[in-house]
């Protein structure tokens, strides 16, 4: 039987409103059983603050884990079982401690908590009133000393410094093709500016209808057949979407 692949963002996409998120379950796990469905989580959190999420809501366990925006992967998370492959696709071109010499510089950037730093992710806090300037003066600093990164702005208030090869779109590529998915059976779900690289890839999507202004003018700006902007927010704008795209029936 051919594979269904649901890969969803987790706060403010799949997270946000507890029945829906109940109904939803259901749904996912009465197809786990009659259709081959592989579910993955994608998010900006680290696997700590994944942990302390699914302690408070309650998450399917997911075939894989995709945490820290797309820099780390891991299978069967119950057993951390950590992706080395993926990682050591993030090394080229990327060198954290020049990149974090220069953020640095900027007193407006205040670093994130430990827990969400690691090798291939540089997190801070950025307010919404300074980042567009910044984050032109940031880039064109990284540029003028021939470093290689994004800028992934999210939510008004997070700015992660990514490998060129890392981020979630890439992470779920790789996912995808190494379980022999087709595009056209998998879909993507997001709601803020980390998941648009989730979009550009061929996949089908759903946009949530809660989605944060960055991603509903990405979506404007970008228009595709195969993307679907739901009114439901939450679980319940995945739900709907589901629907749209004719999944799993
Ligand atoms: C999560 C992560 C944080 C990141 C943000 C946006 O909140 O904990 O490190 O900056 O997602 O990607
Ligand atoms: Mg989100």
């Amino acid at each position: 039987m051919s594979a269904f692949l649901l890969a969803t963002d987790l706060d403010n996409t799949l997270v946000g409103d507890d029945t829906a998120l109940t109904r939803l379950n259901r749904y996912l796990e009465d197809n786990r059983q009659t259709q081959n469905l592989k579910l993955v989580y994608i998010t900006g959190r680290s696997l700590y603050l994944y942990r302390q999420l699914a302690q408070e809501k309650p998450l399917l366990t997911p075939d894989a884990l995709i945490t820290a925006v797309g820099t780390e992967i891991y299978f069967a998370p119950q057993q951390n079982q950590f992706d080395s492959d993926w990682a050591s696709r993030l090394a080229p071109g990327w060198d954290r401690d020049r990149l974090t010499a220069i953020a640095a510089h900027f007193a407006d950037l205040e670093l994130q908590p430990l827990s969400e730093q690691n090798p291939y992710k540089i997190s801070y806090f950025l307010r919404a009133t300074t980042a567009e300037i910044l984050l032109a003066q940031l880039r064109s600093q990284i540029e003028e000393q021939g470093l290689q990164a994004q800028l992934i702005y999210s939510g008004g208030q997070d700015l992660d410094i990514l490998p060129e090869k890392g981020d979630k779109g890439l992470a779920l590529q790789y996912l995808r093709q190494r379980w022999a998915i087709k595009p056209e059976q998998t879909v993507v779900c997001g709601d803020s500016g980390n998941d648009i690289a989730l979009f550009c890839g061929p996949e089908r999507g759903i946009i949530v209808g809660n989605a944060r202004p960055e991603l509903l003018q990405w979506y404007e700006m970008n228009p595709r057949q195969h993307h679907y902007l739901a009114q439901g927010h939450y679980a319940k704008g995945i739900l709907e979407g589901l629907a749209y795209f004719g999944f799993f029936s």
